[in-house]
């Protein structure tokens, strides 16, 4: 069986957070990925810095509550949490970086205050987690503590900005409906993105800030 499709293809856009980097004498980062699914982005950070990356990839790998019709197919994905094939087909792809990578199976929250308690400091922190309202407020503001000055937080599915909504009430209750996929839109993403920022740049639902 194939994996799930997670998604949209934020990896072609990955080479302008390396020349970000690059740009401020950072060639060999420090990348933590929250979230990995499959380990096709992490696969991707990898490539992008030509192997000299050291990368931690942080997952939990359980299944999703499961939520409405029309939302994301989570029926499958959880089949295919549950079933380990997920992590198996991550397994299969990590094992090609073993040497570079550091595998971390926590919930974000708690490997991000840990991480913060160990004076953890990364160059580049990609957030594609649990993109539900709270989730992606803590995911945000912890990766914000543990990155170092100069460094790079991005994340993936920003499809709207919250200064480019026009109906807000919406909006609001999107975001407050504990769906992560709503109208075409992550509304977590957009409000934590957005009241945490104001507009950043973006390409393709992959956003990104400098710090
Ligand atoms: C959108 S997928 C990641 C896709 C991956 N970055 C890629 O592009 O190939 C989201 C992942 O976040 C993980 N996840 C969701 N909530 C999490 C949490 N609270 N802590 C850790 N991982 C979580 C899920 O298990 C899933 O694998």
């Amino acid at each position: 069986m194939t994996t799930v499709d997670m998604g949209s293809r934020p990896h072609m856009h990955f080479g302008e957070a390396a020349a970000r980097l690059r740009a401020r004498g950072v060639d060999a980062p420090q990348v933590l990925e929250i979230g990995s699914w499959t380990g096709a982005s992490l696969a991707a950070w990898d490539a992008t810095f030509v192997g000299r990356a050291r990368l931690v990839a942080v997952d939990r790998w359980e299944p999703y509550p499961l939520r409405g019709v029309g939302n994301f197919p989570y029926a499958a994905v959880n089949d295919q949490l549950a079933s380990g094939e997920a992590r198996r087909e991550f397994n299969a792809r990590v094992a090609a970086m073993v040497d570079r990578v550091e595998v971390v199976v926590e919930d974000s929250r708690a490997a991000l205050v840990r991480f913060a308690d160990e004076h953890r400091l990364f160059d580049l922190v990609y957030v594609d987690g649990d993109h539900r309202l709270e989730a992606a407020r803590a995911d945000i503001a912890g990766a914000l503590a543990i990155l170092r000055r100069g460094g790079v937080m991005c994340g993936d599915d920003l499809e709207r900005q919250l200064c480019e909504i026009e109906d807000l009430d919406r909006h609001d209750t999107a975001a407050a409906s504990g769906l992560d996929y709503v109208d075409g839109y992550h509304p977590g993403v957009t409000q934590a993105v957005g009241e945490l920022f104001g507009r950043v740049w973006c390409r393709d639902g992959f956003w990104m800030i400098e710090v």
